[in-house]
């Protein structure tokens, strides 16, 4: 197999067979092609596509660089819930403890930040000592006797992910239908679960902006998903607007823990809800809705998902402490403020550019090799829909780098649009496909 020849194959929009593929992500994973011409061959996914024969064999490739958990017969449904990625979207970090109080299996891999959206890995992380590259055996004992452990793709499990996605984030080749399937897809069906739950954002904060896109990229995943035998739905959700109030890695966790708290944004807790009663009522196809969601909402009023949570931080080598005294966590230099520069209503949020500053700010990576500064990110105090008053702060950016602080200011102070009466707010949960 030349790689070359397979590149140029795919740059002229023709369909790569099996083989092709398979040579190609084997090549990449053990190193023996380099970045530059995996870069090139996914541009020319980027902007060809693939066909489903050809994401399906990319998803079969990707995980088969690695092994597959087999949990064998526990006592309770094994499960697990995927964003295709947005900004603000912490909606893991409270759905894993949430249903593992309530009995389900939660073997959970995770991602890293990916172009301008955050990912669940860096967000555990800026908890001091939390370590998401447990041994497959340490990952499986805290699954099997905690009911949920947080991982990302390791060495043995998606390995070729884990490359090809620290070469997206950073080659802009993350908005493709048939790139993201395979790498949630294969991560997925490797945890060896029984259901999943889908939460594929649509709107100018998401990979897919168009309701179309988002429709055609949840119907891939979702296809895949049960061609596995894994039970599989997937929910549209809105991304016109960040989720929650917090951007970045420690605020987000903040905002979590404050949501397992009682004290947590409305969107997120309907979010979390949502996806939380498709698993339910997967494990138990007689469970109501309603009733999926006041078992959820009990463990919260009775504090044991947040138990669960600093139990698993702890196991995970993480500090709890912090958790239950985040005031502790240490500070950015700088801070400053975004105001209203008129009266209205806040109708139009820039969310991709407020991903993409938040990178600017420290929160995310611009090279592979970049480290993230966990305290640094934002905060947005308005919705959209809300009426502001001229001055008002709607943003408030923290951040150890001071000239990235100003630039920031100056290009989003532009990201925010006001009009005189009210307009039509987008639903936040907006289809369900199955
Ligand atoms: N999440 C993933 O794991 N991969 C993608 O490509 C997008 C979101």
């Amino acid at each position: 197999m030349i790689p070359y020849q397979i590149i140029e194959k795919k740059s002229r929009g023709d369909v790569l067979n099996d083989g092709e593929i398979r040579d190609f992500i084997n090549g990449y994973t053990d190193g023996s092609i380099p970045d530059y011409q995996m870069s090139a061959l996914l541009m020319a996914i980027f902007i060809r596509g693939m066909n489903t024969d050809e994401t399906l064999s990319l998803t079969r490739c990707m995980l088969e660089s690695g092994e597959r958990m087999d949990f064998g017969a526990l006592p309770g449904f094994i499960a697990d819930k995927h964003s295709t990625g947005g900004v603000g979207d912490k909606i893991s970090i409270l759905l894993a403890p949430i249903m593992a109080v309530l009995g389900v299996y939660i073997p959970m891999i995770s991602g890293r930040g990916l172009g301008h959206s955050g990912g669940t890995l860096d967000k555990l992380e800026s908890i001091p000592g939390f370590n998401v590259n447990l041994s497959l055996e340490e990952w499986r004992k805290l699954v099997m006797e905690e009911h949920v452990g947080l991982i990302g793709q390791t060495g043995t499990i998606c390995p070729a992910d884990k490359k090809i996605y620290s070469l997206r984030d950073v080659t802009a080749t993350v908005r493709s239908i048939p790139l993201i399937s395979a790498s949630i897809m294969s991560k997925k069906i490797a945890e060896g679960i029984q259901g999943l739950v889908l939460d594929v954002k649509t709107g100018n904060g998401a990979f897919m902006q168009s309701l179309d896109d988002s429709r055609t990229l949840a119907k891939s995943l979702v296809h895949i998903g049960n061609g596995y035998g894994i039970k599989t739905t997937a929910l549209i959700t809105d991304m016109n607007q960040p989720l929650g109030k917090a951007i970045g890695n420690w605020f987000e966790i903040r905002e979590s823990v404050l949501g397992l708290q009682g004290d947590g944004p409305e969107d997120v807790m309907e979010i979390t809800y949502a996806l939380g009663a498709e698993i339910l009522q997967m494990a138990n196809p007689d469970l109501s809705r309603e009733e999926a969601i006041k078992r959820q909402k009990k463990t919260i009023s009775d504090g044991s998902a947040f138990e669960k949570l600093l139990k698993i931080v702890a196991l995970q080598g993480g500090d709890p402490k912090v958790l239950e005294n985040m005031e502790t966590y240490p500070k950015t230099r700088y801070r400053e403020s975004i105001k209203a520069n008129q009266s209205g209503y806040l109708t139009h949020i820039d969310t991709m550019a407020m991903g993409f500053a938040g990178i600017q700010l420290g929160a995310g990576r611009r090279v592979i090799s970049d480290r993230i500064d966990y305290s640094s990110g934002m905060y947005i105090h308005k919705r959209l829909g809300e009426k502001v008053d001229a001055g008002a702060e709607v943003l408030t950016l923290y951040s150890n780098d001071e000239n990235a602080l100003k630039e920031v200011k100056k290009q989003l102070s532009t990201s925010l649009s006001f009009t005189d009466s009210p307009a039509a707010i987008p639903p936040l949960i907006v289809e369900k496909i199955q």
